[in-house]
């Protein structure tokens, strides 16, 4: 018999088939055909045997060799098998990077929060702190040691949302100002500003809504005065409004203020000659504010003879709807994104 012929016959067979074969799943019958134990080429160490003691090692080695050969030449095909399968996977999942990118519109921070965000910056800047508090509030806090007892007619000025007989949704951001004077001892000097929610039982229109945001202010110390909030508010007008704006402070009451004041700001629109923005005044009316009531300070626990404070209010919503022109408060709420893009987070 001779092996190296039959060998290299078997070779070439293997090869042939090699070539014919695409599949990892083909692949192991060529693979079970002509190295398994069923392969002629098993079946030949049969002839084992019938051959002469010193001829057998050789011919077991040759076998051996050969099936070694052939299972390196299956691999070599199943490696080509498989980088071929990947390339052509690769081809189909291949990228388009000239395709247009999807629209993900990033989003951006709603009006109000900016204009927050801005009036935060300008008062932590003058090293003011942010206080919050609840919006549920006791009647005590939102009115009775704001100097507004039960039946003054003042209360009027914010009808409420009762919840039980002493508690309400808070009308004003005022209560952070108790709240916070409380928690000081009547000891420390007090410098915050407090923006939240606040509620009040208004029919929804243009200019009214039963929920809205102020921003509340209060500084308390031994020598504050009156300058000292006029200064202040100019900044927050200026900030808010352009740096060539000036302020007056109109007489009004507040129960919580004494004197109190409503602060106008000249238009930005005609710089105080008079125009449709500002109803041909010249000026608009950005906020209230006052000395805080020696009342307020004492019910608080602040010795009224040595401390002094000033206080007030801005109406988030107002300052936005002046600074971008907005016609209707309801635009803020409704989230309709055709209007919250204009603004990109007032970076219009
Ligand atoms: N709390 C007032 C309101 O909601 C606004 C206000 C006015 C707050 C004057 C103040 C102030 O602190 O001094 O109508």
């Amino acid at each position: 018999m001779d092996l190296k012929k039959i060998i290299s016959e078997h070779e070439t067979k293997l090869k042939d088939a090699l070539k014919s074969v695409d599949k990892i799943e083909a692949l192991q019958d060529v693979k079970a055909q002509f190295v398994g134990k069923k392969a002629e080429l098993s079946k030949l160490m049969r002839h084992m045997k019938d051959l002469p003691n010193e001829e057998k090692p050789a011919f077991g080695q040759t076998i051996n060799e050969a099936k070694q050969y052939f299972s390196s030449l299956i691999e070599t095909r199943k490696t080509e098998i498989l980088e071929e399968r990947l390339r052509q996977k690769l081809a189909q999942e291949r990228i388009d990077v000239t395709l247009p990118a999807p629209d993900f519109s990033p989003g951006s921070p709603h009006l109000l929060r900016t204009v927050i965000e801005t009036v935060e910056d300008l008062f932590i800047g003058m090293g003011y702190l942010v206080k919050e508090g609840p919006e549920v509030e006791s009647d005590e806090l939102n009115f009775e040691k704001l100097n507004l007892p039960k039946d003054h007619p003042a209360r009027d000025m914010q009808d409420s949302f009762y919840i039980t007989d002493d508690t309400l949704l808070r009308t004003h951001t005022s209560p952070v100002q108790v709240r916070t004077m409380l928690a000081y001892g009547g000891k420390e000097p007090v410098k915050i500003i407090c923006p939240g929610k606040v509620y009040r039982r208004d029919d929804d229109d243009a200019t009214h809504s039963h929920q809205f945001m102020q921003i509340e202010g209060l500084v308390v110390d031994t020598d504050t005065s009156l300058a000292d909030l006029k200064g202040t508010l100019l900044a927050v007008a200026q900030k808010m409004f352009g740096k060539d704006r000036r302020i007056v402070l109109r007489p009004s009451y507040f129960p919580f203020t004494e004197p109190s004041f409503e602060v106008d700001v000249t238009c930005s629109n005609c710089d105080g000659a008079g125009c449709n923005m500002c109803k041909q005044t010249g000026y608009i009316e950005i906020l209230g504010a006052g000395m805080v009531h020696n009342n307020v300070l004492e019910a608080a626990g602040y010795d009224s003879t040595k401390y002094q404070g000033f206080a007030f209010g801005i109406g988030v919503e107002r300052i936005a709807m002046l600074k971008y022109g907005i016609d209707d408060i309801r635009h803020f709420y409704v989230n309709d994104l055709r209007f919250n893009k204009q603004f990109k987070g007032g970076q219009s």
